[in-house]
């Protein structure tokens, strides 16, 4: 399969992050889709060449992975923001955070923490899959410590590049405080809705 940038993801008008942020932001987006497609066709042709086994595939390999994940992860980050500005609703979702955490502001508490945790990487809502149960965690890079049955839920990237039109290196705080703003809580809730239903989650 051949990968192309999914456009309609792209977000417009979100509150406090600019669109200059928006855009350097898709550009690195499109990397991961150029990277995934390129490695692709190398692993192809060095399998057909007899080097499936060799130290150079298991590397392109193990970048494949990376450049797999980027590419994903920010398409649900993407898809999970807009600039409405409209609340979770009090529907199964909200339910399942009440019970996980004891309140939606809780949740939100550990959310936020594990996106100012030291490093950079993700902090990720997930549902896992076979449980439904829900978990914050904290993603390093694209592909260490990605749950393998979870669903993610609701999905916040903390690489500097996330922030850094906007802010300097020491603006996670601020940026993170305008991810919440612009959740597109509609999209988290049929995901998680998703779940619930034992169907893939929508990646676009
Ligand atoms: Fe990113």
């Amino acid at each position: 399969m051949n990968y192309t940038v999914q456009e309609q993801l792209k977000p417009q008008n979100l509150i406090n992050i600019s669109q200059d942020q928006v855009d350097d932001h898709w550009n690195l987006y499109k990397g991961y889709v150029n990277q995934v497609n390129g490695l692709q066709k190398e692993l192809a042709e060095m399998r057909a060449n007899g080097q499936g086994s060799s130290l150079l595939y298991a590397d392109r390999r193990r970048s494949y992975g990376f450049e797999y994940n980027g590419m994903i992860l920010h398409e649900l980050y993407f898809g999970n923001l807009h600039g409405a500005n409209k609340d979770l609703n009090n529907g199964t979702l909200t339910e399942e955070i009440i019970k996980t955490w004891g309140s939606v502001e809780n949740w939100k508490a550990d959310f936020e923490a594990a996106g100012k945790m030291r490093g950079i990487g993700w902090a990720i809502l997930y549902a896992d899959s076979t449980t439904k149960e829900l978990s914050n965690h904290f993603i390093p890079e694209h592909h260490i410590g990605v749950i393998a049955t979870g669903n993610p839920i609701l999905v916040l990237d903390v690489w500097e590049h996330a922030y850094m039109v906007d802010h300097k290196a020491g603006g996670r705080a601020k940026y993170i405080a305008a991810f919440m703003e612009n959740i597109h809580w509609d999209r988290v809730e049929a995901r998680y809705d998703a779940t619930l239903q034992e169907k893939a989650i929508r990646r676009f």
